[in-house]
């Protein structure tokens, strides 16, 4: 297939094209480079340096087989402080996206939707079919974008699906987490072994969990990458469908730092701090939808295996 690929310079979408050219699909990454990084779009993309809003239309005049849009600001924090970056930059963007490809006939569409569509659950592990409320402005222009997509599939035939993903980590050989504000837990508690941080917070010791600290299920970036492969596949002209990529398994905060101290044989200093505004004490999903639908299998679930890769790629960096 002929695919575009928005967001490809940055930490999922140039795992993902990386899959995608060895798949032997050709793949042109389109990315403004806000946050993303021009050497991280893997060799065999074409790569276009543009604001998606503005070039969609002139990008897609060109037949596409598909669009993967990962493209997107995604710092929860920031985003109850500056909602406008995320209402215009995720919201309106996309539906730029939607237009210039339902006025070009583009037959399918890959979305990097998110776990923070759901905000606090009732139950765990979530299912796709669990109340969608969002907790912060991120999660809910991602629920936004996933209702515009559903009204442009059902009416324009756009066949269509979005991933929720949970917490994605580790590293897809030469791709991996670049963020210049890094906010997520692995990649910070690697920078302390590496020396590049002193300690690693832990925000809250107090929540109902089994060890006090919160609980999320990780995710390797590749076989999230992969979950992407077979939505194109198996996706339907006029159906909008909604899968959570995770294992199934929570990990808390601690034993995320304790996988981490055995993996770089650092002793990685922690100390309790408050309570994260916004965290939800657990996160686990239910991707029974996806394995069973879209027969995906994740390879590489072992928390050690995600922090082994994500700690190689930080190495190799630094
Ligand atoms: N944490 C710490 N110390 C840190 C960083 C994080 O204790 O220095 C904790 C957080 O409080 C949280 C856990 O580690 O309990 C994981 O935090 P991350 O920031 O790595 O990930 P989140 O679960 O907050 O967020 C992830 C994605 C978001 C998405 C969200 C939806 O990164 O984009 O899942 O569930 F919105």
């Amino acid at each position: 297939m002929k695919l575009l690929v928005t967001g490809g310079a940055g930490y999922v979408g140039s795992v993902c094209a990386a899959r995608l050219v060895e798949a032997g699909h050709e793949v042109v990454v389109v990315d403004d480079l806000s946050t993303g990084h021009a050497d991280a779009v893997p060799d065999g993309c074409k790569f276009v340096e543009a604001d998606i809003a503005e070039a969609a239309g002139d990008l897609l005049a060109e037949p596409f087989d598909g669009v993967l849009h990962f493209a997107a600001k995604s710092l929860v924090g920031e985003s109850m402080q500056e909602p406008r970056k995320y209402w215009q930059g995720n919201v309106l963007t996309t539906l730029r996206l939607l237009d210039a490809m339902h006025e070009h006939g583009t037959p399918r569409l890959v979305f990097s939707s998110t776990a923070a569509t759901y905000g606090e659950p009732e139950e765990v592990p979530i299912t796709e079919d669990a109340p969608t409320r969002p907790t912060n402005t991120y999660g809910a222009t991602k629920l936004a974008i996933d209702h515009a997509i559903t009204s442009y599939a059902t009416a324009h035939g756009l066949a269509a699906t979005s991933l929720r993903y949970f917490n994605v980590a580790g590293a897809h050989g030469a791709f991996g987490e670049r963020h210049a504000v890094e906010t997520h837990l692995i990649p910070i508690v690697l920078q302390v072994a590496l020396g590049q941080r002193e300690q690693v917070q832990i925000f809250g010791d107090d929540w109902p969990t089994e060890d006090g600290t919160c609980v999320r299920d990780y995710i390797h970036v590749t076989d999230l990458a992969d979950a992407h492969l077979l939505a194109l596949q198996h996706a339907k002209a006029g159906e909008h469908r909604i899968y959570n990529l995770g294992n199934g398994t929570g990990f808390s905060v601690k034993q995320v730092i304790d996988t981490c101290r055995e993996v770089t044989g650092h002793p990685i200093p922690a100390h309790v701090a408050p309570r994260r505004a916004g965290d939800p004490a657990t996160l686990v999903a239910s991707s029974r939808r996806a394995r069973e639908e879209l027969e995906w299998r994740p390879q590489r679930a072992d928390l050690s295996v995600i922090v082994r890769d994500a700690w190689e790629f930080t190495r190799g960096r630094a």
